[in-house]
């Protein structure tokens, strides 16, 4: 068991928030930011949610004290969305209240869709008190360009992504081709509308698409994001020519739903985890 974490580990920082903060360390040091999530995913149990609340406090205030350029970036089902609205609602006002106070940024992840509408609502509930929370939307939905229009209206802050989770047939695009069709379509609207938005992907087509946009629409401010352990060379070359550049940095011991799906979206991935085991 020990030994398949190690062979995880390309996508996690480590067990620990010190793991975390030193990554973050190295990423402002080469111009780039953190936005750091603590692995836990669909907790039905009370006591493993407080936990997390509690691992997130300290986690702003780490980053706060340390001076740090560093978001954080939660997920509803790990805060008490398995469990109850209000309850996940309380949670997390609290930590988008106290990342407020201490000059922080909280993304909300966009999980499976029995969340989707449960995280929108969520989302606007608490930007309608603080404004340092921005949320993702996922380009194989279907939904999305609704969601994105809606959206854009308020100003929220959006992180766009194709989407990671396996959905039914009805209410995703399945083919690649589709799937980054909306996702230029949408940036698209990003670019024309939106304003402080993030592009999160590795593909290099739409980054360049997102080039070609900005050249377009030059006043809009913008970020790239991607993944800890994914295409450090085109971080490195985006980050030199100018360009914002957050990085995913995620740590903790529950790391097995997140690293599935690092191998689930690139299954050559697997080869490489089962490698570094022999290494
Ligand atoms: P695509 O999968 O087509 O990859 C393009 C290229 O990037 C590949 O050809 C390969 O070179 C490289 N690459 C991508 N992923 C790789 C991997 N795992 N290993 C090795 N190479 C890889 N999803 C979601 O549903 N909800 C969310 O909240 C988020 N949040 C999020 C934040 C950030 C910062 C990022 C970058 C991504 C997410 N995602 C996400 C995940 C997202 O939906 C998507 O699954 C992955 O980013 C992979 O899709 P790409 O856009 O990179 O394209």
């Amino acid at each position: 068991m020990a030994l398949l974490s190690r062979g995880l580990r390309k996508w996690v920082a480590g067990e620990n928030l010190d793991n975390a903060i030193e990554r973050v360390k190295k990423l402002n040091f080469d111009g780039a930011r953190g936005m750091v999530n603590f692995l836990g995913e669909n907790y039905e149990n009370k006591t493993k949610v407080e936990e997390t609340v509690e691992e997130y406090l300290k986690l702003i205030e780490k980053i706060a004290s340390e001076r740090l350029n560093s978001s954080i970036s939660i997920k509803v089902s790990q805060i008490g969305a398995e469990i109850d609205e209000e309850y996940c609602r309380e949670n997390l006002n609290k930590i988008v209240e106290f990342a407020h106070k201490n000059g922080i940024f909280v993304w909300l992840d966009m999980e499976n869709s029995p969340f989707t509408q449960l995280t929108l609502d969520l989302y606007l509930q608490i930007f309608n008190k603080f404004q340092n929370i921005g949320i993702c939307l996922q380009a194989y939905m279907r939904r999305s360009i609704t969601d994105l229009k809606k959206l854009i209206n308020t100003q929220a802050k959006i992180r766009l992504v194709k989407g990671a989770y396996h959905e039914p047939s009805d209410i995703v695009f399945r083919s690649k081709r589709d799937i980054n069709d909306n996702y230029i379509r949408l940036m698209q609207i990003l670019f024309q509308k939106g304003d402080n938005f993030a592009i999160a992907t590795h593909d290099t087509y739409i980054i360049n698409q997102a080039l070609k946009l900005k050249k377009i629409y030059a006043k809009k401010k913008f970020e790239f994001q991607m993944l800890l352990g994914v295409r450090e060379e085109l971080k490195d070359k985006l980050t030199k020519s100018g360009f914002l550049i957050s990085e995913y940095v995620p740590y903790g011991s529950d790391l097995w739903q997140y690293c599935w799906r690092r191998i689930r979206e690139h299954p050559s991935n697997f080869g490489l985890v089962l490698k570094s085991l022999i290494a």
